[in-house]
């Protein structure tokens, strides 16, 4: 039987019941979808999947995605996995990491908001984790919108946020000399076509200024933004266990990653799920 239990006021959800290396009914898909629209991040706690099942579950949510990512910034250790899997670790080889983003502390970001029609969902599986930190957080774009007060809403009406990624990157400014991939502008306020719900969607380490706007009232807005966004009652603090999948919904969430320490492994496995139309 799943069960469904939220994890929080605002935002995430754990779903019992479900083996994802097994075959899933059309009726529990469709629970599971609900879920996910309701409360923008599952967890799958206590699974053991392959590459393949994950792919499976990802097909649960949408077209599965692939990788964005010129083959000249994959880790070589990419070629080893089926197309449209990444790792994000950072244990390496030969000096090298195997995966993506493998080091310490990450700011909060949508999942490719600097492309046209940025990713609908991240699915994230836990495979090897350090004994402290490398949490997860999850912010509920959904909570920090439907708090703003009135005055707010009215300001943020058909404004238009640019946004750019350098690769690796885990902080603002942290470009390590590569070049900007891709830069892409957004409504400040998003609607989830699949909810009709509003949700803030700018992000601090990704969102670079409001379009049409002098950069000083466009970072007195960020900031403001940036600052609501992140409270503590908007927020879900993922502590993983191994075995977790946990999927989230780049629509309406954001996330960010607390620091670990360098000498313990962490390795998790991560597939998307492309979306239908851009943002609006
Ligand atoms: C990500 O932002 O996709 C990675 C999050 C994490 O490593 O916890």
């Amino acid at each position: 039987m799943i069960q469904i239990t939220p994890l929080t006021d605002a935002i995430g959800a754990c779903i019992d019941g479900v083996d994802l290396s097994q075959p899933v009914s059309e009726s529990v898909q469709q629970q599971i979808r609900d879920a996910f629209l309701e409360h923008a991040v599952v967890l799958f706690p206590g699974q053991a999947i392959s590459h393949e099942q994950q792919l499976a579950a990802a097909r649960i949510f949408g077209e599965q995605g692939q990788l964005h990512r010129p083959r000249e910034f994959q880790p070589k250790a990419y070629d080893a996995l089926p197309p449209g899997i990444m790792m994000i670790s950072n244990i390496r080889e030969d000096g090298v990491p195997i995966g993506s983003l493998p080091d310490g502390e990450m700011m909060f970001h949508h999942d490719m908001i600097h492309r046209e029609i940025p990713d609908k969902a991240t699915l994230l599986y836990a495979v090897e984790i350090p004994s402290v930190g490398g949490d997860t957080w999850f912010a509920s774009g959904y909570a920090a919108y439907d708090t703003l007060p009135d005055t707010w809403k009215t300001r943020l009406k058909g404004l238009r946020a640019n946004h750019l990624y350098h690769y690796g990157s885990t902080k603002k400014g942290d470009d390590k000399g590569t070049p900007a991939f891709g830069t892409c502008s957004h409504p400040v306020v998003r609607t989830n076509h699949e909810t009709g719900r509003k949700s803030l969607y700018v992000n601090r380490l990704m969102t670079d200024h409001i379009e049409g706007l002098d950069r000083t009232e466009s970072d007195e807005i960020l900031q403001f933004l940036f600052d609501h966004c992140e409270q503590d009652a908007f927020v879900y603090k993922h502590q993983w266990t191994i075995g977790d999948l946990v999927v989230w919904d780049n629509r309406c969430s954001m996330h960010a990653r607390t620091d670990f320490p360098a000498g313990e492994r962490r390795l998790l496995f991560r597939t998307t799920v492309l979306d239908t139309q851009p943002p609006m």
